[in-house]
């Protein structure tokens, strides 16, 4: 094991033999606090589970603490992205498909400017990459009526830095309760409920990624997010402009170290 192993594994184990002790943990617990784990990487949840324990935020802020002034706020990715979603052209970008039963909701148009917070220069290789759920508050994994990869695209900016995706308002939703994550929240007394957001994961060349989310000002659970994600610098605005809504998201990259 490297040095940085051994250290980081010998305090795990003191602080959770600690607690075993101070609780006088029995032999049926912890058999039963094993089978629960054990459920939790059958289920694929780890990610769910560190999420909505908060742990995830955690290790954001810790990696995060350094970034460049400047920088847009990073946030916790989730466990719902989909690799290599389509490329989506037009400015804006479309990223769904209309689908039955998916309501009259508004159209949304979120865009800005991609720059380096470094220099403030454009970054028009950049790829910004989004994924969200369908107006009325479902992923399109999780719900039959929707094509594969609605509500998630990669987009280009121009030779300016800029991109816009026209895309709907989410809604706040539940992460998954049918799993052994589930029967964690309701043992704990904590709800599953989400503020509406959209995920963006950003990259361009000579920068570091960002993965971060943008929330909308008024949501019920912009104060008690299951995962307590919210970070105020990342509730942004929603006008109404003409047909439709519009949210501005400029984006700054910190450049690689
Ligand atoms: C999400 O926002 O996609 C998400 C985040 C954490 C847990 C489940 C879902
Ligand atoms: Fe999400």
């Amino acid at each position: 094991m490297t040095t940085r192993t051994n250290e980081v594994v010998a305090d795990v184990l003191a602080a959770l033999h600690e607690v075993l002790e101070r609780h006088q943990v029995t032999e049926q617990e912890w058999m039963a606090a094993l089978a629960f784990l054990t459920e939790i990487g059958r289920a694929d949840e780890f990610v769910l589970l560190s999420d909505v324990t908060r742990t995830s935020v955690l290790i954001d802020a810790l990696s995060h603490a350094g970034d460049e002034a400047g920088a847009t706020a990073s946030d916790v990715e989730g466990p719902l992205y989909v690799e290599d979603p389509p490329v989506r052209e037009g400015s804006p970008a479309k990223i769904y498909d209309e689908y039955e039963g998916m309501g009259d909701a508004d159209v949304l148009i979120v865009g800005g400017r991609v720059t380096s917070a470094g220099g403030g220069e454009p970054l028009p290789e950049a790829i910004v990459d989004v994924w969200q759920t369908g107006p009325d508050g479902g992923y399109d994994i999780w719900d039959e009526r929707q094509p594969a990869f609605n509500f998630r695209g990669k987009i280009r900016p121009d030779a300016d830095g800029n991109y816009a995706i026209q895309t709907m308002l989410p809604k706040p939703y539940t992460v998954p309760t049918d799993g052994p994550t589930g029967r964690y929240l309701e043992a704990v007394g904590q709800h599953p409920w989400r503020p509406a957001h959209i995920h963006f994961k950003v990259t361009a060349p000579g920068h570091r990624p960002l993965v971060t989310q943008v929330f909308f000002p008024g949501d019920p659970y912009l104060d008690n997010d299951t995962i307590g994600a919210v970070k105020p610098e990342l509730v942004r605005p929603v006008e109404r402009r003409g047909e439709h809504l519009g949210c501005d998201f400029d984006i700054a990259l910190a450049p690689a170290a």
